[in-house]
């Protein structure tokens, strides 16, 4: 018998963080390696944000705070979704937790009895299943291809709903392909929802700032307000602030589900920082230009990414809408042959080859639960991104 539970054999750890962690490792031992695996700007958190910590310190807030968030951060989270989504949420219907990360794991493991399902459109950000399954909770994947733009069909959502269903969790716009809905993809999903008033939407709104091309941003309760009773909307920091290690993220929901979620905080992390959350209040209502100027160098990215990984031979990139991945098919790279003999049969080897290679660190499709793909984060430099392409294309050129 092993010391360590057996829950945790249900789960893995996160594999976007192990590529991420390989790719420095081999860096540290004198490998010239591209790490393209980050989930995370490259941008540095805003100057007036790092400014409103370090007044924080001074002013001596380093104390605990109320579990679910300081009052003045929940304030500045109700006004941005006021602003920002037309959602009136008011303070006992938010909850601050240590990144969306922990909202999300919070509020299955506060809703899920053993056996209740959670539909998960794939490909996936890789936490949603393994977090369904320690609350758990059994994920019920929907495949959702490249023909369909990545996209949840609403006749397959309509048709992974049984009367275990407790949750659908939405992801737009998305990680790991940067498709986004528009406000009619939108309806067609939250009608389905009305004809089972037993599901609930959790919604992950984390890059709802990088957008492209005008592309406007919907989340469900937005769009359908009958649906506001049984969403919770997730949202953070994290992304559009560049602000991934100050580790807050929030959520606006009804006021029971947002107990139940602060409930369990109260027994785990207490709150995030006092200090990240006085960083946050300052970003929400801060200036917001930015995000934009961000964006900009985000698309020319994008459209040097996706034309240049079209040009390797066996991939296939389609032109996501925002984020800052792209989600290439190998699809035709399977079955070729590398230079030393070996026979490509999964996104997995296609990766493993990209590295031992040409050093190029990416995250295979598996990961997400759609394969034959991989996932490119252009959150990183143009040069190396330039680089890192050209080396791509040079392994699929060598292949046979
Ligand atoms: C889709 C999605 N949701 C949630 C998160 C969690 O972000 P954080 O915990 O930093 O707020 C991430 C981070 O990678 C993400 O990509």
């Amino acid at each position: 018998m092993s010391f360590i539970a057996s829950r945790l054999d249900r789960i893995k750890p996160s594999p976007t963080i192990a590529v991420t962690q390989k790719a420095a490792e081999l860096k540290a031992a004198g490998r010239d390696v591209i790490g393209l695996g980050a989930g995370e700007p490259d941008f540095d958190t805003p100057d007036f944000i790092k400014d409103a910590a370090i007044l924080a310190i001074q002013e001596g807030q380093t104390k605990y705070t109320a579990v679910a968030g300081t009052p003045e951060l929940r304030a500045a989270i109700s006004r941005k979704f006021a602003r920002e989504n037309g959602l009136d949420y008011g303070a006992d219907q938010i909850t601050v937790g240590c990144g969306g990360k922990q909202v999300l794991y919070n509020a299955l493991m506060a809703t899920l009895e053993p056996g209740d399902e959670v539909v998960i459109p794939a490909p996936y950000w890789v936490s949603y299943p393994d977090i369904a399954l320690l609350a758990e909770g059994e994920p019920v994947i929907v495949p959702c291809g490249q023909e369909n733009a990545f996209k949840l069909a609403p006749a397959d959502l309509d048709a992974a709903i049984t009367p275990r269903t407790k949750w659908l969790i939405l992801n737009s716009p998305s990680n790991p392909t940067g498709a986004a809905y528009t406000r009619d993809d939108m309806k067609a999903l939250t009608d389905v929802l009305l004809g089972h008033p037993h599901v609930w939407v959790m919604t992950d709104d984390m890059y709802e700032h990088i957008l492209y091309d005008g592309m406007e941003f919907v989340t469900p309760a937005q769009v359908e307000p009958a649906l506001y009773d049984r969403t919770l909307t997730v949202n953070g920091v994290s992304k559009a602030y560049c602000m991934t290690g100050w580790r807050v993220g929030y959520a606006g929901g009804p006021v029971e589900l947002i107990k139940a979620i602060n409930k369990i905080q109260s027994q785990s992390s207490t709150h995030t920082s006092s200090i990240s959350q006085a960083a946050a209040a300052a970003a929400l209502d801060g200036p917001q230009d930015f995000i934009a100027a961000h964006n900009m160098v985000f698309k020319e990215r994008r459209d040097i990414v996706v034309a240049a990984l079209n040009q390797a031979e066996g991939l296939d990139c389609a032109t996501p809408e925002g984020a800052f991945y792209v989600y290439p098919s190998c699809a035709g790279t399977i079955g070729k042959t590398t230079p030393d003999g070996k026979v490509i049969e999964s996104d997995e080897d296609f990766v493993t080859y990209l590295l031992e290679t040409e050093g190029v660190a990416a995250v295979h499709g598996a990961a997400f639960g759609l394969s034959p793909h991989f996932r490119v984060s252009y959150a990183t430099s143009t040069a190396l991104l330039e680089e890192a392409c050209a080396r791509i294309q040079r392994a699929c050129a060598a292949l046979s």
